[in-house]
Order: C-alpha cells, then structure tokens, then sequence
C-alpha cells in the first residue's frame, strides 16, 4: 500500500485577495498534505517510540507541509505581481519547508515495524551491490552510523544510488537539503533523520544509541525497489 495522496490542488483565487482572483482564476496551486503512515506510531517500538513518532509525524512533518504551502502561496502571489525582492526572498524558506516535506516522506517509507520486514537485510541486487561496494552490509552500516553520529548540527545521512553510474553513495545533508542537493543524478534508497526531534525523546543527547537501534526497523525491501528501478537487471 502506497503512502495517501501527497498533492492537492485547489485554486489559488480562493486563497488571495479577491481582486487578484479575476486575475488568477484560472491557475491552479498545486499544494502538499501530510501523508498517512503505514503503520502504527508504537508499531517501531522499542527502537523509537510511539511518542516520538506521532509527534515527529504529527507536528513536525505538519509544519514543514503547512509553511511550505504558505510559501508556495506567497510565491504565487510574488511572481503574479512582478515583485522579484519577494520571490528570492521566500527562496529559503521554500527550500527548507520543501526539503521537510520530501525527506520525511522518503524517511516513513524507510522505516518498518520489525514483525513486518523491518531490519531484515537487502536482498537481490541491491545486497550485492552493497556487499560489492561497502564489503558487507555491516560495513555500510557502520558508515552510515558514524557519519550520521558526526554530522554537526541538524540533517540528514543518506544511502543514495546515482542512476547514471549505477553506483551507491553515501552522503549527507545539512538542515532539510534534499540528497539531489548533492547531486542531480542522486536518487535516495535510505535517508535517517539525526535531527534532535527524532530522538530526543527517547534517547536524550546519545544520537549514536538511536543509531545503532534505528536499523533494527530499517525498511531495506522499499530500498531494494528503489533501486532495482533505477538499476534494472538485464
Ligand atoms: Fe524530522
């Protein structure tokens, strides 16, 4: 089962001054809801909690989808105006609320409750791949932990596949940057939140501890469909 839908569309003119309404009748803004998950918010437990959960879900992910719609709005506005200052101006926020949106999208699709697949290592094609690449599945594992362990700050590690090389990478990002910010041709199989309301809750300031648990839930078959699209077997 797929996540809910993510887009709604509903008319901009319905949101602005009326009198810009005549005018902007007949676009069409393309905005964003918070998608359900597919599973429970205590389905993860023990390696993050329930409470974390909803409340990753349920206000932060909320937030990242309502400020970038509301930036999308004023954008809308902006250019249907000819007002440039303002249209570089929401830039920022576009990029960071947007991010939010795409990397938490990404991220409740790579998790699993374990009774359901969650942590069971990659099969097929993309377990060779890792193997090949990394030498083992414990070896990524590592790397990602330590890299994510090390980030400073707010962001993101990132097991991604570039698609035109046919090779897997390991990256991270800063704040909400998307992994394509890295790279075009960058596409994300698995993307861990270390920001600090990811595990606070749970594990207070020892992000390596949320690390360490975090694969025990990893969802490595939406992984392997990933990449197994991007990389076909002939
Ligand atoms: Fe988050």
């Amino acid at each position: 089962m797929a996540l809910r839908t993510l887009l709604s569309r509903r008319t901009l003119a319905a949101t602005v001054r009326p009198e810009l309404g005549s005018f902007l009748g007949l676009r069409n803004l393309v905005t964003f809801s918070l998608p359900d998950l597919l599973y429970d918010y205590g389905a993860l437990e023990p390696a993050i909690s329930g409470e974390i959960m909803q409340l990753h879900h349920q206000k932060h992910h909320q937030a990242y989808v309502t400020n970038y719609n509301k930036a999308l709005e004023q954008l809308e506005l902006a250019v249907s105006k000819g007002d440039v200052s303002s249209v570089v101006k929401l830039q920022s926020a576009l990029k960071f609320n947007g991010g939010g949106h795409v990397n938490h999208s990404i991220f409740w699709k790579n998790l699993a409750p374990a009774r359901e697949g969650g942590g069971e290592p990659p099969k097929g094609s993309l377990g060779w791949a890792i193997d090949t690449e990394f030498g083992s599945l414990e070896t990524l594992i590592s790397k990602m932990s330590t890299q994510g362990a090390t980030l400073q700050g707010s962001g993101w590690v990132w097991l991604g596949v570039d698609k035109d090389l046919k090779k897997l990478v390991v990256e991270t990002t800063a704040n909400q940057d998307p992994l394509v910010t890295k790279g075009a041709t960058l596409v994300p199989l698995i993307g861990i939140d270390v920001w600090e309301h990811a595990y606070y809750l749970q594990y207070k300031n020892v992000r390596p501890d949320y690390l360490n648990n975090i694969w025990k839930v990893i969802n490595w078959k939406y992984a392997t469909e990933v990449y197994e699209k991007e990389c076909p077997v002939h």
